[in-house]
């Protein structure tokens, strides 16, 4: 069987997403992000690629390379295969491309999720990639999902994103603040807001009608995205409140009427995924009713033709 494993054209988008949704059902993939994937000015620190055999389409991986603190790189790929493909060499194939797409960005680690299934952490294994943490991935039933929150204390507002127009660079500079202690391998730095308009705010902007932004005055403190596809799927993207206006209800009533709003539009499932050890956002996604749908674990491998030297 010959793999041949290339970037990604607009006529592949229907088959990535195929696959994409059997491998990580928790997703919400839309062709309108794959196609600002694939035209974004940003397309040379993330590709998506494809492996086919013949005509047909049998995996893909997204892949991405972003600056660390100390002038170091990480990269990120996660190869997915067609589950009717399995063991015949084609996440062999995606993973290699991978990993030379980290030895060309000057990557010192790549960094992987992986499903909590026998072959996809023995593949992982296989590949060198070792163990680090565990994320939670969980569900809710947005039919059963009712107010729950006693609202915001007073002075603060939720918006929704597409209402606070203007408001672009100032949700830029609160959220790098308020992510910088959310449990991970690396701290992202050096993410400019032309990058950050293109990949955080304009990729999702069709639900920038459902994501909150919380003000406090004219201080931006606190969001939570949404990012939904065509199957009636939600899944969550960053929820973040400023440190200085935590543990005041801030990130559970902007998740809650992001929630509200993809269920009066119609959709029926929500997905979510935390760390195992990002405690307060596990307590509101449980107040919020999400049940366990299973475990991803991160596993990463030190690319050792780039360790000790720094870009
Ligand atoms: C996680 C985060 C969004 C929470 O924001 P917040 O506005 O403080 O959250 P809320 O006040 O709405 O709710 C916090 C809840 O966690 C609880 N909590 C806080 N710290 C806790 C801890 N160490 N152990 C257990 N529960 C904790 C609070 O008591 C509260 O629960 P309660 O309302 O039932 O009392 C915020 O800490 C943050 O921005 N972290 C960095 C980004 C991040 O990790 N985002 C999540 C990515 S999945």
């Amino acid at each position: 069987m010959v793999i041949e494993v290339r970037e990604a054209r607009r006529s592949d988008i229907r088959e990535i997403i195929r696959i994409r949704q059997a491998v990580t059902p928790h997703l919400a993939t839309t062709e309108r992000r794959l196609s600002a994937i694939l035209e974004s000015a940003n397309g040379k620190s993330i590709r998506q690629l494809v492996a086919s055999v013949g005509r047909r389409v049998v995996g893909e991986a997204l892949l991405g390379v972003v600056a660390t603190s100390g002038g170091m790189c990480a990269a990120f790929g996660n190869p997915h295969v067609d589950p009717d493909f399995e063991n015949r060499g084609v996440g062999t194939a995606l993973a290699q491309r991978v990993y030379g797409y980290a030895i060309v960005g000057h990557a010192h680690e790549l960094h992987a999720w992986v499903n909590d299934s026998a072959h996809a952490t023995a593949f992982a294994q296989s590949h060198g990639y070792v163990r680090r943490r565990q994320a939670k991935i969980q569900r809710l039933e947005l039919s059963k999902f009712n107010n729950l929150s006693s609202g915001l204390p007073l002075g603060y507002e939720i918006h929704r994103a597409l209402d606070v127009g203007g408001m672009e660079h100032a949700i830029y500079s609160a959220e790098a603040k308020a992510i910088a202690d959310e449990p991970g391998e690396f701290i992202r730095q050096g993410l400019s807001f032309s990058d950050w308009l293109v990949t955080v705010w304009n990729m999702s902007l069709s639900e920038l009608s459902l994501s909150s932004i919380v003000t406090y005055g004219s201080q931006v403190v606190g969001a939570s995205y949404l990012e939904c596809d065509d199957r009636g799927v939600c899944a969550s993207g960053s929820t973040w409140t400023d440190p200085d206006h935590r543990n005041q209800g801030i990130a559970m009533a902007a998740k809650e009427s992001a929630l509200l709003r993809a269920k009066g539009h119609g959709y029926s499932m929500a997905y979510t995924s935390n760390d195992g050890r990002n405690a307060a956002m596990r307590r509101i996604n449980h107040r919020l009713g999400y049940e366990h749908f299973r475990d991803e674990w991160r596993y990463s491998l030190k690319i050792e033709a780039n360790v000790g030297s720094n870009v």
